[in-house]
């Protein structure tokens, strides 16, 4: 059986949404989908290559699903394949994403019956196994789809559509709260009224995407990552992508932790996004032949 995941995007309230401040996320359309056959023995097969299970390697999220997964249904060996449209290791959720179409798809194959809810936990403990802390926001995101204002999980609607470009640098995201926080102790008279005005911004933000008032977003974006840039996690490429972006009438901001990974704009980018996708699904297709990507 195959099953599907959405990356995400953090729209808004990145950094901010760490210190309690709202933060909108939305499920986009680029996908990973997760091919499950039940075997012999368990194989794990992705542009990576080829693994048994893997909880160290480059299938970390894989294995650890399948085992997590086997805690709640027995599973003797499964074949596990890999397709995603979703560039790893740069802010969009790929990690989550391929850990929820993996419990997807063997819930698919082994008639386990699990709701979404029982998905969500199963990949939340997953993210946990590997990571060690986690917000849960990006398995909470895949699993259910759409668009969310947080802390509250409101779930709203946006037909925006966006273009994301990928800086090339990689930048490690405990490490980039890490730094916000260290300067928030040093300067909290002024970072406190900083992840203030972010807050401002996202519930602002999350009332002009459900209009669908791209000239509002944009405004909201400049404002943004100028914030952003101010706490300290942009960098010179980051600034030249925004720089170019602007000088052609578009707006754009960093998604996610920023010190590298994807900026996210209303213009001129590379990958064209739109929001709101659906979570975690079976595809009615049995083999690749048929999907399209
Ligand atoms: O690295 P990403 O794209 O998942 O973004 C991290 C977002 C932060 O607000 C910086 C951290 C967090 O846990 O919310």
């Amino acid at each position: 059986m195959i099953a599907s995941a959405p990356g995400k995007v953090i729209v808004f309230g990145e950094h901010s949404v760490v210190y309690g401040k709202h933060a909108v996320v939305s499920a986009i359309d680029l996908r990973c989908y997760v091919k499950a056959e039940k075997s012999g023995e368990v194989r794990i097969t992705s542009s990576f290559g080829t693994t048994g299970y893997d909880f160290a390697g480059k299938h970390a999220y894989i294995s650890h699903a399948i085992r997590r997964f086997s805690e709640v249904c027995e599973v003797g060996g499964v074949e596990v394949e890999v397709r995603s449209d979703i560039p790893p290791a740069s802010g969009l959720g790929s990690s989550a994403a391929v850990t929820v179409a993996t419990l997807g798809a063997l819930n698919a194959e082994f008639n386990a019956g699990l709701g979404r809810e029982e998905i969500f936990e199963l990949a939340r403990k997953v993210e946990l196994d590997v990571q060690g802390i986690g917000s849960g926001t990006d398995p909470f995101v895949s699993t259910f789809g759409g668009s969310w204002v947080l802390p509250e999980k409101r779930r709203f609607h946006t037909d925006l559509e966006f273009e994301v470009i990928d800086s090339g640098e990689t930048s490690v995201t405990a490490e980039m709260v890490r730094r916000v926080r260290e300067l928030r102790d040093a300067y909290p008279d002024v970072i406190l009224p900083v992840l203030d005005a972010m807050d401002a911004i996202a519930v602002r933000g999350a009332e002009a995407l459900e209009r669908n008032d791209i000239a509002e977003v944009s405004r909201l974006f400049r404002m943004n990552q100028s914030l952003l840039r101010a706490i300290g996690v942009s960098t010179p490429e980051i600034d030249r992508i925004v720089a170019r972006v602007e000088e052609a009438g578009y707006s754009a901001k960093i998604t996610g932790a920023g010190g590298g990974g994807c900026v996210l704009t209303t213009g001129m980018g590379e990958m064209r996004i739109s929001l709101s996708a659906e979570g975690v699904r079976v595809e009615d297709f049995e083999d690749w032949g048929s999907a399209d990507n």
